[in-house]
C-alpha cells in the first residue's frame, strides 16, 4: 500500500547513535554537565546545535555564539574520528535486507537524516547507491520533530506523504514522521516510541507486507 519508504540513518541502519553518545558525553563532561543514556535519548534525531543547546542548558554558565560553535566543532571532530573506521560491518542486523526488500517490492527509497555526516556514513557503509534520494541536512531549516526533512524526501521522491512509510528510532523522529502525515515505523521500545504506528526491535523484524 505504500509507494516509498523513508529511512532515518543513525540508530536505524547503523549504530552511530552510540558514537554520537560518546562524543556528546565527553563534550558535556568537559563543561561540568552530567550526561547519561537517559539524557542522550532526548538528543536522538536532534541536530547538532539543537543538541548542544539542550546540553548547555544544564551548565552553570552561559556561552557566546562563538563558544558554542567551537564546542559543536570539537564534538564533531571527535565524532568524525569515531566514524573514520566504520565499514559495512557496522550495518545493523537486517538493514540491507530491509532496503533490498523495499527495492524488490518496487517502492522508492529515501534517507532523511539531520546529520551533516550522513553522506560520509553511507559511503563507509557502502550503501549510498541503495537510495533514490538522500536529503542533504545542510538544506534543512528546521530539524526533527519538524516534518520538513520527511516532507522534502517525499517531494523529491515524487510520492505523497500519505503514501510514505517512515522508519525512525528517535522520539523526535517519530513525531516528525507523524506530523508529515506518514505511517511511522518505530525501531526500539513501544514505551519510548509511543507515537509510532508500529514498533519493532530492529530492522531484523522488518516486514513491509505487515504495515
Ligand atoms: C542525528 C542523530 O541523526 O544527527 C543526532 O540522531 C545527531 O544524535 C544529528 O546530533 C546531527 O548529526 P551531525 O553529524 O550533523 O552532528
Ligand atoms: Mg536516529
Amino acid at each position: 500500500r505504500f509507494k516509498a519508504v523513508i529511512f532515518d540513518l543513525d540508530g536505524v541502519i547503523t549504530d552511530t547513535a552510540h558514537y554520537h553518545y560518546l562524543a556528546w558525553k565527553q563534550l558535556a563532561e568537559s563543561q561540568g554537565v552530567h550526561f547519561d543514556h537517559a539524557f542522550n535519548e532526548n538528543l536522538k534525531g536532534i541536530d547538532r546545535m539543537g543538541s548542544l543547546d539542550l546540553i548547555l542548558a544544564s551548565s552553570s554558565r552561559s556561552y557566546t555564539p562563538e563558544e558554542k560553535l567551537a564546542l559543536a566543532d570539537a564534538k564533531n571532530l571527535h565524532y568524525q574520528q569515531l566514524i573514520a573506521t566504520m565499514s559495512s560491518k557496522d550495518l545493523l542486523p537486517g538493514a540491507v535486507e530491509a532496503l533490498d526488500a523495499v527495492r524488490r517490492a518496487g517502492l522508492r527509497i529515501g534517507l532523511a537524516s539531520v546529520s551533516k555526516n550522513a553522506f560520509t556514513v553511507l559511503e563507509r557503509l557502502g550503501i549510498t547507491d541503495k537510495f533514490d534520494y538522500v536529503v542533504d541536512a545542510a538544506t534543512i531549516a528546521r530539524g526533527k520533530p519538524d516534518p520538513e526533512i520527511f516532507l522534502k524526501a517525499a517531494r523529491e521522491l515524487g510520492v505523497a506523504p500519505a503514501d510514505c512509510l517512515g522508519v525512525e528510532d528517535a522520539v523526535a523522529g517519530v513525531a516528525a514522521i507523524k506530523s508529515a502525515g506518514m505511517f511511522a515505523l518505530g525501531i526500539g521500545h513501544p514505551f519510548v516510541l509511543t507515537e509510532a504506528d508500529v514498533v519493532i526491535t530492529s530492522l531484523k523484524e522488518f516486514n513491509l507486507a505487515a504495515y
